[in-house]
């Protein structure tokens, strides 16, 4: 008989991992590597955080299936912190898996609340692969295949204020945006942009999504990445790292959008099962008393600094910097498969963002050494390429 093999959506990088520890994985021939993939950012607040085990290993003990059609203690407590950390005016919220689920429920409420059945989102966004989300993502090797997607879906130019306004009618029902686009190759929103994105769905009747799955939770250097331009979406979308490292999403609701919601509007069998609340309690947690929003804005800095004086002293391979806080990344002048072989074979672990950015999600642990031993492992990427050509 054959063996089974696993699908492979995501290339192979030929290691195995073994171990987890804060801002470090261990190979399985016992070799440390310095952690900026993170499971494409989940890992932000570090391997094996110890508030996420303690409150999962309590949770335990306790109950670990329990639909939300119960209540739970688990349930209240890990309200109690997540309304600490909600957009102020967010009264309402549901939990899911993951994000494309969490943006599958903010475009279906969209849909439902104003009767409408049109979206507009915007070249190189990235809002997840399940079909609703797919729908909303622009690039098209991932859409090649599956048309046709529910929606009508507009895609206009990243941080083009002029056309946003231009191209908004009363048959949008919701426009979709990530503060900094991840996948997409780490373009940030001007704070100009997401305003005139809150206002032109004001004056529309549209609401307003915002998807904060990568950019959320403290990641670039402040809570919501949203909040730099001072704008109150009416939806937003967390995941990744909100779970401390366990499978979660969370999608928040102002209270006109969240009071429109009820029974039978959706559902999910795992959404919100005890384990993934307890493990974002201790998320939740660990981000209030380890003071992880400040750490990450001040490493995100040390790291930025660092990464100028690559794109100085190699011009030829490395256009700019991208990104915010720890979402951050280098314009390379190429495809980035190879300096991501070359880093990993230099203990560093990165990913790709669009065609050619090489992107950066470390945990806020990361310290100044490690960001030295980043470093040293560019200048010898880019040395052994120059080497090469
Ligand atoms: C901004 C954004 N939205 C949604 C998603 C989809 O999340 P998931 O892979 O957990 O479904 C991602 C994943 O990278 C993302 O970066």
């Amino acid at each position: 008989m054959e063996m089974l093999k696993l699908v492979r959506f995501y290339a192979p990088r030929g290691l195995k991992l073994v171990r987890g520890e804060g801002q470090y994985v261990w190979d399985s021939e016992g070799r440390r590597y310095l952690d900026c993939h993170t499971a494409h950012g989940v890992g932000f607040l570090g391997h094996r955080n110890p508030y996420v085990i303690k409150s999962i290993k309590e949770q335990l003990e306790k109950i670990m299936i329990a639909s939300p059609t119960f209540d739970t203690e688990i349930m209240e407590e890990s309200m109690k912190l997540l309304e600490k950390i909600l957009p102020k005016d967010h009264t309402h919220f549901y939990m899911l898996n993951g994000g494309a689920e969490g943006v599958e429920l903010a475009l279906k409420a969209a849909r439902k609340v104003t009767g409408r059945k049109k979206f507009i989102s915007f070249i190189n966004a990235f809002h997840g692969r399940s079909m609703g989300a797919l729908a909303v993502t622009w690039n098209p090797r991932y859409r090649a295949g599956y048309d046709p997607f529910p929606w009508r879906v507009d895609f206009l130019p990243y941080n083009r204020v002029d056309l946003l306004e231009k191209r908004i009618g009363e048959d949008v029902a919701a426009i979709i945006v990530e503060p900094v686009q991840g996948e997409g190759g780490l373009a940030v929103a001007s704070n100009e942009f997401l305003k005139s994105i809150r206002d032109s769905c004001d004056r529309v009747g549209a609401l307003m999504i915002v998807d904060e799955v990568q950019s959320g939770f403290g990641r670039t250097g402040i809570l919501w990445a949203h909040m730099r331009a001072g704008i109150r979406p009416d939806i937003m979308v967390a995941g990744k790292c909100i779970g401390g490292g366990f499978p979660l999403s969370v999608v928040s609701f102002s209270g006109e959008i969240g009071s429109k919601l009820g029974v039978g509007a959706h559902g999910s069998t795992f959404g919100g099962n005890p384990l993934a609340l307890a493990a974002m309690k201790g998320g939740i947690e660990a981000l209030m008393r380890d003071d992880v929003v400040r750490k990450a804005d001040e490493i995100g800095k040390v790291v930025r600094n660092m990464l100028d004086g690559i794109v100085e002293e190699y011009p030829r391979f490395v256009r700019r910097v991208r990104g915010l806080g720890l979402m951050i990344g280098l314009e390379l002048r190429f495809n980035p498969a190879k300096a991501l072989r070359i880093l990993q074979s230099r203990y560093v672990l990165a990913l790709r963002a669009g065609l050619n950015v090489l992107r950066f999600l470390p945990p806020y642990l990361i310290d100044r050494d490690d960001v030295r031993f980043l470093e040293r492992a560019l200048h010898e990427t880019f040395q052994m390429i120059a080497s090469e050509i």
